[in-house]
């Protein structure tokens, strides 16, 4: 047989099985069979050399041809092959709607967040107004304006860390140790009467341990008018306690010093774990201590420039940490800011 027929041939064969080849195995044959380097057209191609030259030239011109146009072909062989391999696996992979999705990560508030939001919504329905105050803040504000003088040992009662700023030799900024503070700043740029709390960070020297801790959350409560008395303080902290810790506890107050308020005192609650019999919790007392209260010291209302004869006040602060871990149950204050999600989302 001739070149030119063997060439016919390849060419009639080629574009028949071309048309059969359904995947990419079966191209991949057919290129083997007719392209590759062992493929018919292939060996023509090669033995052109033993042509003579006029022939050579027929033949040539030919199976070049060919083999372009077969090359063409089976490329776009191939992207259609591809395209319903495409088309088809989508087809199948169709969605199932009514299949339940994948569960999105929801956030939750922190505890102390829930607790502090608690508590505001508690003096707000009290008609109390809510102000904030900086943390960062003046010895004058935190303790001086309070009546903590310089060397006064009652500055112990509050380790402070200190800013690394000197003015005329002394460190006069710091961290807030506590929001009474905010007394002062509110009371200096407003008139009674006034019905506030201020809610905020507050920071102290402190080794940690179950019930201590660098930072903490703290509530001051405030309200000064005509004819405050103790009776105002005891009724708005004792309906406090109730609403937060229920209706049934116990409210006791108690004579503490603090030397901005004249008189002083700490409020409890019975000991919800126990009763008031004693316990752990209770540390064997039958009381908690959910905060620290008393009535404004006239000198503070005079140094802010209210006749202290005329208007009186009570004062408050507490710990939302506290009031948190007796709400939940949780004894150790260090969990509140380790980050660990086994504990935040229990709440
Ligand atoms: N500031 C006090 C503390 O941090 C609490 C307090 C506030 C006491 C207001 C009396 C009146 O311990």
């Amino acid at each position: 047989m001739d070149l030119l027929s063997s060439l016919r041939e390849i060419e009639d064969q080629a574009w028949a099985q071309l048309q059969t080849c359904q995947s990419e195995e079966d191209l991949s044959r057919w290129w083997q069979t007719f392209l590759g380097r062992k493929g018919g057209l292939t060996q023509i191609l090669r033995s052109l050399g033993s042509l003579p030259l006029d022939q050579r030239r027929t033949v040539g011109d030919k199976a070049n041809r060919l083999k372009n146009a077969l090359q063409e072909a089976y490329e776009e062989r191939r992207r259609r092959i591809q395209e319903e391999a495409l088309t088809s696996a989508l087809a199948k992979a169709h969605v199932d709607v009514s299949l339940p999705g994948y569960p999105t990560l929801i956030g939750r508030l922190h505890p102390i967040t829930q607790t502090l939001r608690d508590v505001l919504d508690c003096f707000r329905s009290l008609g109390f107004q809510v102000v904030e105050g900086p943390e960062v803040e003046w010895d004058y504000y935190n303790f001086e304006a309070l009546l903590i003088p310089k060397d006064h040992p009652a500055r112990d009662l509050w380790a402070t860390l200190w800013i690394d700023y000197k003015r005329d030799g002394e460190m006069p900024m710091l961290l807030r140790t506590h929001t009474s503070p905010n007394q002062i700043r509110y009371m200096e740029s407003h008139s009674p009467p006034i019905r506030i709390v201020s809610p905020g960070k507050c920071y102290r020297y402190e080794a940690t341990d179950p019930t201590h801790e660098w930072m903490l959350t703290q509530v001051e409560v405030l309200a000064v008018d005509e004819g405050l008395s103790m009776a105002h303080l005891k009724g708005v902290l004792s309906e406090f306690a109730h609403r937060i810790f229920g209706p049934q506890r116990k409210v006791r107050f108690r004579c503490e010093y603090y030397p901005f308020v004249e008189p002083g005192m700490d409020v409890l609650i019975d000991c919800f774990q126990c009763q008031g019999q004693g316990c752990r919790t209770c540390g064997g007392s039958g009381w908690l201590e959910i905060l620290g209260s008393g009535m404004v010291h006239p000198q503070i209302l005079a140094n802010v420039g209210y006749n202290p004869e005329r208007y009186t006040g009570y004062a408050a602060g507490l710990g939302i940490e506290r009031i948190a871990m007796l709400r939940y149950g949780i004894d150790d204050i260090r969990l509140f800011y380790q980050n660990d999600i086994r504990f935040l989302e229990q709440f």
